[in-house]
């Protein structure tokens, strides 16, 4: 499928016409939003006429959210753009509404220095699409025992710390990152597992690993970590981001953190608020990530922290593999599913199913992300850049991995019927994304 790009809207003066505008805290209801120059100019009553020179697209019937903000994908590339490239990422997440996404250190090599944090942003530059902030590396090479230059990192443009793919296990390291992170001001994305704990296992340990006969995680091996990351924030007062947070142990360590006021911030996966492990015996390695689908009582606890603000945001841990990599067996096969196309589906999802209100769902998924690494996008406010996304929220339609711009076809949610669809992603003022069947 290719990616349409119109090009005929793309005047220097925008105006989406009579959608309904919900911009989190701001703005919920029937509107205009005028685009000038890239920039929103204003979003106003459908009753203000535009200017005489504006291009008019009648968006009637569509939700105009602001772009969409993802913390946590992996782009592959440098080294691994056999699986992805930036370029095939950052279509596939403005085909799924995302506008603005943080990529994760662990390339070949591993995003510990200027010169491949440079790189990242040259590429995207020339993609062209969702706009990419690169996270930089904790430790040289992600190693987890020489921190990186925290500073350099962040001059050359990293918004955030981590090591994500695998935890700092040693403790003394980790403190001196967040210490070090705490004097730069990065936050820290913690990666939180225990490596002896989680040992060679490939999936949740619980009644189903244990009749599939596949080695097992412990939920033990989230929980220490985040227990002893959530002291060196309050320690070293380091901003602490919990990643891909799948345990209800987690949810509530993450709780109390908030409640005795430190700087803890979470996010969940749309996959691990969506499945349990039960998942597995049918999907096998395509339910296979780390952390892994745990029980319905984690999934049950993630949703009520989602609901009262223990988790901040949503993100996708979008880790695309080769089709061959993912046929290893489970116990080979590399961990991660693709997600940057089926997030907002399996967000609204929650929505129709009365877990979320819609307010809540699209702020997990904007303002929230944007404003836990202060990213400028997240929001409609005149004088942004103009990052928008328009959804069919009545649109049904197949999860089909075939069409995924994406290079990654593993998930577990291939043949899933959905709900809400992507209809137009806007970057920058400019249309980066048309479902294809919009004329
Ligand atoms: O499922 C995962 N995939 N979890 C991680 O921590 C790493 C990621 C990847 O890079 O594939
Ligand atoms: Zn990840």
């Amino acid at each position: 499928m290719v990616n349409r790009l119109n090009t005929e809207e793309e005047s220097s003066f925008l105006v989406l016409a009579g959608g309904w505008v919900l911009d989190p805290g701001r703005w919920d209801g029937e509107a205009d939003v005028w685009i000038k120059d890239g920039m929103v100019e204003a979003v106003v009553s459908p009753d203000v006429a535009p200017p005489r020179e504006a291009a008019c697209l009648d968006v009637r019937g569509l939700l105009v959210l602001p772009g969409l903000v993802d913390l946590h994908v992996h782009l592959r590339e440098p080294g691994f753009e056999y699986k992805e490239t930036i370029a095939t990422g950052a279509a596939a997440a403005v085909a799924g509404g995302f506008t603005s996404i943080c990529c994760m250190p662990n390339t070949k090599p591993v995003n510990d220095e200027p010169t491949v944090t440079q790189l990242i942003k040259r590429k995207s530059g020339e993609a062209d699409r969702a706009k990419v902030y690169p996270i930089g590396a904790i430790t040289k090479g992600s190693a987890g025992r020489e921190l990186t230059d925290f500073r350099a990192l962040k001059e050359a443009g990293c918004v955030a710390l981590s090591d994500d793919g695998r935890p700092v296990m040693n403790d003394e390291v980790m403190r001196q990152a967040m210490q070090q992170a705490s004097d730069v001001e990065l936050p820290v994305i913690d990666h939180c597992e225990d490596l002896i704990l989680s040992g060679c296992g490939c999936m949740n340990e619980g009644p189903v690993s244990r009749v599939l006969g596949i080695r097992g995680i412990p939920r033990g091996a989230e929980f220490r970590m985040i227990a002893r990351d959530i002291k060196l924030a309050e320690a070293t007062g380091a901003r602490l981001h919990v990643a891909h947070l799948s345990t209800a142990v987690g949810v509530d360590l993450v709780r109390q953190a908030k409640a005795k006021g430190l700087p803890v911030t979470a996010e969940v996966c749309p996959h691990h608020f969506t499945l349990t492990d039960e998942a597995v015996r049918e999907q096998g390695v395509n339910a296979k990530m780390n952390p892994p689908l745990r029980s319905e009582r984690d999934r049950e606890a993630l949703l009520e922290g989602l609901a009262d603000g223990t988790i901040d945001a949503i993100a996708t841990d979008h880790a695309p593999h080769a089709e061959y990599e993912k046929q290893w067996g489970m116990d080979r096969a590399p961990f991660g599913i693709v997600g940057l196309e089926t997030a907002l589906a399996l967000t609204l999802r929650l929505v129709e199913q009365g877990v979320l209100p819609l307010e809540r769902a699209v702020q997990c998924l904007t303002s929230k992300p944007a404003g836990l690494l202060g990213l400028p996008g997240g929001t409609l406010r005149p004088g942004t850049s103009a990052d928008i996304v328009l959804v069919d929220r009545t649109c049904e339609w197949v999860v089909d991995p075939e069409q995924f711009l994406s290079k990654g076809r593993n998930t577990p949610f291939a043949g899933w019927p959905a709900r809400g669809r992507v209809m137009m992603t806007v970057v920058g003022g400019r249309i980066r994304y048309r479902w294809p069947s919009v004329a």
